[in-house]
């Protein structure tokens, strides 16, 4: 270089004083330099921010876990601030026993830790008809993935005792919109949790501090959040977030219902319209993620030509059942546009399918449930944007 770089030959600020000591930063927060790396919304969207939906930055992030402070929100009455020692989960109705457990009763069960994603069945959703939010952020936000500390919920119901004919629960939460869900007892059986940690720490208020139901692979409206109590019955409630919302509005004006399971699912964070490549050709990092409800991402396709051609991503990390996979695609750049598409397998063998597909079977009066593979259109100057190709 003809000149000297003044980030080597000068003293930086940073090295000339000392800086804080411990204790000046008690709960610790990101660089300031970090501060745009934030959850944001999407104005128009909701008509009020108490009943509405922000977004995680997947293009800031990566590995596979969610920070905290990042994991999207979707509150439909605001998030509820409840005091523990206030709060009580109660199981009721068609059981042997109904019980009222103190946070401190929940304490003496056995925990188990695992990492699940959860994605709300509106992710994509403003997707359906063409490309329309521009970048990943909001395409693809409302997901976040977390290691989970919880009780599996099974031992909660059997020391309730859930009678012959209890076939369903349904969990509701201490918010305002008293959120409830119709839940058959072979899942909740299963591997649902009663969590009360997140990544080690006690749940963000805005995740359902000081209990939620992990539902794992499931809609993320079933995960309820400030859980306060668990009805068994003998048929599902079909309350208004079972009919009126969280139904597939098919073509022929029929609705698909109960549509727990997600779909496999990738996208690529990196390039994405928030984050362009801001170097000219040569080597480039693309890398991305995947889920699917129903198992692991053992593969995953990246194309740059809008589909012609499709070579096998490298997976990294951990691989855990319903949980988010991170892959990373390594290229030589030659500063041409690329048309960039990330292809999920998952361990059932389903393959992630096109939005044309989908739109095929679903047509277009759906808002939940797409799962379609998504197209960023990368241009001479590094810079991304949302397109379909078709
Ligand atoms: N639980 C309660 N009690 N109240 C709510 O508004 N929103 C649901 C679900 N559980 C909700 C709730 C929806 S639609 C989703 S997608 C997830 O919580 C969002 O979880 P998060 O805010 O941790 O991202
Ligand atoms: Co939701």
């Amino acid at each position: 270089a003809q000149t000297a770089d003044p980030a080597i030959t000068e003293l930086q600020p940073w090295m000339q004083y000392l800086g804080d000591g411990v204790d000046a930063r008690p709960y610790g927060t990101p660089s300031q330099y970090e501060a745009h790396v934030i959850r944001r919304n999407v104005d128009w969207l909701t008509a009020d921010p108490v009943s509405s939906v922000n977004f995680t930055p997947l293009h800031e992030l990566d590995g596979i876990i969610t920070p905290n402070g990042l994991c999207f929100e979707r509150h439909h009455a605001g998030i509820a601030e409840v005091d523990p020692a206030a709060h009580r989960l109660m199981i009721n109705g068609l059981v042997d026993k109904p019980l009222v457990f103190t946070m401190q009763d929940l304490m003496r069960f056995p925990r188990e830790n695992r990492v699940y994603f959860l994605e709300c069945a509106a992710n994509s959703g403003m997707e359906w008809a063409g490309a329309q939010l521009n970048g990943c952020q909001y395409t693809h936000g409302m997901i976040h993935n977390v290691m989970y500390t919880g009780i599996p919920l099974r031992l909660l119901l059997d020391e309730a005792g859930v009678k012959t004919n209890g076939k369903w629960i349904m969990p509701e939460g201490a918010d305002a919109s008293a959120m409830t869900r119709s839940i058959p007892i072979e899942k909740a059986m299963d591997d649902c949790l009663v969590a009360f940690k997140m990544n080690g720490e006690a749940l963000r208020p805005e995740q359902g501090y000081p209990v939620r139901l992990v539902v794992p692979g499931w809609e993320g409206n079933m995960w309820i959040k400030w859980l306060r109590r668990i009805e068994v019955g003998d048929q599902p409630w079909h309350h208004r977030e079972e009919t009126s919302k969280y139904t597939d509005l098919l073509d022929n004006g029929i609705a698909r219902r109960f549509t727990w399971e997600m779909d496999a699912k990738s996208v690529i964070t990196n390039p994405s319209p928030q984050t362009p490549i801001l170097h000219s050709k040569g080597p480039t990092v693309l890398t991305g993620v995947a889920w699917s409800g129903r198992g692991t991402i053992p593969r995953v396709d990246v194309t740059l030509d809008g589909g012609k051609n499709w070579q096998e991503a490298r997976m990294s990390g951990p691989s855990f059942d319903k949980s988010m996979h991170r892959f990373y695609f390594e290229f030589d750049w030659d500063g041409e546009p690329l048309l960039l598409q990330s292809r999920a397998h998952d361990s059932t063998g389903y393959v992630q399918p096109t939005k044309n597909d989908l739109r095929a079977i679903r047509g277009e009066n759906s808002i939940y449930h797409n799962n379609g593979i998504q197209t960023w259109h990368v241009n001479e100057r590094g810079e991304a944007e949302n397109v379909e190709v078709s």
